[in-house]
């Protein structure tokens, strides 16, 4: 099997128009009225091509735009991206870090060995350069990613790595994109980590596969715990939403917890903080089958807890100085004899118990056992992540996810990460008239709602089994599932929800870009 691409990240001070690399990537902007020094400069050397480029409106430097000019011997370059950056005025970070992905995406198409990046030249220090250098790194590692480990046959292969270097010819300057570089080149590499293991099929992996990969994570990270619940243990703990939705699958089901201790006075008191992720390493509906159109997407069902598995990946390798569960719920939901079915009412591992009323809301069914499980650890603040509903996706379509919880201060510290990541997400409502829907006649809940504002009844169900704590809900539905091909990403799964997890953990605990 390939590897995926192996991206070197680094800084280098060196003369933008005398580095020598295979391409050289400069930003523009589409309002800017004449070119800016750094580009005047090469402009000269290239004899005008810039210019005449924009001149006769073959590139109007738009958002997500790009042309390349071949490089002659007055510049080190063999080739020079030029990369729009949109309007000025809305340039934030998100804009570095897509023009890095979409110069990144290029040169891995083009056999590209080394990138040289000088984009932060063109902000004129509007943002600050440890957070452009951090985006640049993100970006980089996104957009070079690409899917493509069971390829045995292809006419135009791609080469094994890709160097991505940030420039500046001051050394203050690089010293600043480095601060940056180091973070986003670990951030951007957990995505990608959390990319292939999502792409991969569920004959691939299943819950003891991925439980397998957890522990060979946590084996290689010194901070990092890993145990792992299998069928028998879950049964003895009475997990028995988890057991439920994994009874009519040859696949086990596993729970597989993570812990992150720093170390020193930060861990000594053991972590109040639980990242809870959905694991449905195939979401057929069971029972309640789903049509057969496009069902293989439900490959992708397991991205919640993966993406808690890199974010825990991130954390442990930034070191950050807090305690963290990784708390990663996995089942395949399959139809069977052995199966749960409508109409069955589970006892769940917080003695709730819940009326099946549909077999394919199998994920609020494995994710209250976790939640209750982070409850029963003391934790006081609990993100879960999920790719829960089809509702969120008709609600938001797939430029953001769904944000559900019970606090206002922990929704704001979301949102501010999701601001510095370019996560999008979107508060949205999960109170008492959705909770009233999930009551049940027969039982103390039930697993589906009526027809309409099923994220929101679907975040109220969880919103039950996570008591007093400090609690929030990412549906990802819409993010992460069959997402195709952009400007600055390939097609698959984009790992969805690491920069922003990881991001918001880092900002509490202070830790700079
Ligand atoms: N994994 C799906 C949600 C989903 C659907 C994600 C489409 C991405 C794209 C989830 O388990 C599911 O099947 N949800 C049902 C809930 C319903 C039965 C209440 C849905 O959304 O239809
Ligand atoms: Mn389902
Ligand atoms: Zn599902």
């Amino acid at each position: 099997m390939k590897e995926i691409i192996d991206v070197k990240l680094k800084t280098r001070t060196v003369d933008v128009g005398k580095c020598k690399t295979d391409m050289l990537v400069v930003g523009l902007f589409s309002d800017a009225k004449r070119l800016d020094k750094l580009n005047k400069a090469l402009d000269r050397k290239l004899d005008g091509a810039i210019g005449n480029l924009t001149k006769l409106g073959d590139f109007k430097a738009k958002d997500g735009a790009s042309s390349v000019i071949y490089g002659n011997d007055k510049i080190g370059a063999r080739r020079v991206m030029l990369v729009g950056l949109g309007e000025k005025k809305k340039a934030t970070l998100d804009t570095v870090r897509k023009a890095a992905a979409g110069a990144a995406k290029k040169s891995v198409e083009m056999k590209v060995k080394t990138v040289s990046l000088a984009l932060h030249t063109a902000l004129g220090g509007r943002l600050d350069l440890p957070a452009i250098g951090r985006a640049c790194a993100e970006g980089a590692c996104f957009g070079s990613y690409r899917y493509d480990e069971f390829v045995t046959e292809s006419e135009n292969g791609r080469l094994g790595s890709l160097k991505v270097e940030l420039i500046d010819s001051e050394p203050a300057r690089t010293k600043k994109l480095k601060e940056g570089l180091s973070s986003g080149a670990v951030i951007g590499q957990a995505q990608s980590y959390a990319r292939t293991i999502a792409n991969r099929p569920a004959n691939v992996i299943y819950p003891a596969s991925l439980a397998a990969a957890a522990k060979k994570l946590a084996r290689g990270l010194k901070t990092l715990s890993c145990t792992v619940l299998d069928e028998k243990q879950l049964t003895t703990k009475g997990m028995g939403g988890i057991l439920a939705v994994g009874s009519g699958s040859q696949h086990e089901p596993r729970f597989i917890v993570l812990k992150h201790t720093p170390a020193g006075k930060a861990g000594s008191a053991g972590p109040k903080i639980a990242l809870v992720g959905k694991a449905i390493t195939f979401d057929s509906g069971g029972i309640s089958l789903k049509p057969a159109t496009n069902m293989d997407e439900m490959k992708l069902d397991k991205t919640g807890g993966i993406v808690v598995l890199a974010t825990m990946k991130a954390v442990a390798e930034l070191g950050l100085p807090i305690g963290v569960y990784g708390l990663i719920p996995s089942a395949e939901n399959m139809p069977g004899g052995a199966s749960y079915r409508p109409g069955d009412i589970i006892t769940t591992f917080s003695g709730k118990t819940v009326e099946v009323q549909n077999t394919d809301a199998e994920g609020r069914m494995i994710l209250c056992d976790a939640l209750d499980y982070a409850v029963k650890q003391k934790c006081e603040t609990i993100i879960d992540v999920a790719t829960l509903t089809g509702a969120c996706l008709v609600a938001l379509g797939r430029y953001m996810a769904g944000l559900m919880g019970n606090d206002d201060k922990l929704i704001k510290q979301l949102q501010e990460a999701s601001e510095q990541s370019g996560e999008k997400i979107w508060h949205m409502p999960s109170g008492d008239e959705y909770a009233k829907e999930m009551k049940s006649k027969i039982a103390d809940l039930k697993n589906i709602g009526s027809k309409w504002g099923g994220a929101c009844t679907a975040a109220a169900f969880l919103r039950q089994f996570v008591g007093d704590a400090k609690w929030a809900h990412l549906d990802i539905a819409g993010m992460d599932m069959f997402q195709k091909a952009t400007e600055f990403s390939a097609e698959g799964s984009t790992g969805f929800g690491v920069r922003l997890l990881t991001t918001y953990l880092m900002n509490l605990t202070g830790t700079k870009a």
